[in-house]
């Protein structure tokens, strides 16, 4: 569904994304997994078409070369951006309600999409409260419910479980889950939380470029093998070994040339 290939992006003489590749599914829940300052953000903005990415990179969405056509698949695409992006004098229905228009879902249908992401979102009962006056846990889930109005294909998180409480990002997480599941959306999620990425389907390790990829289980048990432990290791373990041995190779590369 979303394919990059040798994505760069540099911001003057500094690379934030160096060489990345990801192959994600339809269907699936792809993290894209790394520490802050790891190129995911950029390598999303890219994706979108907001950010140029430096030449050579080869990029798809549904088998659409991005960016020249890009317009024939933004509207398939739900986005939620690490930060807030509400009308916060606005209630949770009418931000709904803008947005919808914005996105042109037709008028008669428009109340029924509000209903049904509220319902899913568990929010129909807040729906009357400003978003001045909601939680930030709250705020958070009227952002997700906004990204799932148009009924996207694909839907792009980042960062969404940033500073809400454990308990709210279990639900979170329960929402994806559901999303991906039952309607069939492929997800697109980023994530510093190492712990968290075991949820996804397929993870890449991040930092500017992917170290690694693959099921969250399968790089633990690769990590297990080459180590020589007796149990799985824990994705902060599995992270760290990535990164030193992506160090040890550059390292080698330097003495080589
Ligand atoms: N517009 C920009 N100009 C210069 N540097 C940037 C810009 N945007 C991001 N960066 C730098 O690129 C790196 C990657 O940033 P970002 O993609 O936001 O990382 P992440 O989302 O993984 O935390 C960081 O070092 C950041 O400071
Ligand atoms: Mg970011």
């Amino acid at each position: 569904m979303i394919k990059i290939s040798s994505l760069s992006k540099s911001f003057g003489r500094f690379k934030a994304v160096e060489n990345l590749d990801i192959n994600i599914q339809r269907g699936e829940i792809f993290g894209l997994v790394g520490p802050n300052g790891s190129g995911k953000t950029t390598t999303i903005l890219v994706l979108l078409d907001i950010l140029d990415p430096d030449p050579g990179a080869k990029i798809t969405i549904d088998g659409k070369e991005i960016p020249k056509r890009i317009n024939e698949v933004y509207h398939k695409i739900g986005f939620m951006p690490q930060e807030l992006s509400l009308y916060l004098d606005l209630t949770i229905e009418q931000n709904l309600k803008f947005f919808g228009n914005l996105y042109k879902i037709p008028k008669p249908i428009i109340d029924s999409h509000i209903q049904e992401v509220l319902e899913l979102i568990d929010l129909t009962e807040y729906k009357k409260r400003l978003i001045s006056k909601c939680s930030g846990g709250m705020q958070r889930r009227c952002s997700l419910a906004v990204a799932l109005l148009h009924q996207p294909e694909i839907l792009i998180l980042d960062e969404p479980t940033v500073g809400i409480d454990p308990e709210l990002r279990i639900e979170f997480w329960n929402y994806f889950k559901k999303i991906s599941k039952e309607k069939g959306v492929t997800i697109l999620i980023t994530t510093h939380y190492l712990a968290e990425s075991i949820n996804c389907d397929q993870i890449g390790l991040m930092n500017k470029k992917i170290l690694i990829s693959g099921t969250p289980i399968e790089l633990m048990e690769n990590v297990r093998r080459l180590k020589n432990l007796e149990s799985l290791p824990d994705m902060e373990e599995v992270f760290i070994h990535y990164t030193h041995q992506e160090k040890k190779e550059k390292k080698l590369g330097g003495i080589g040339r």
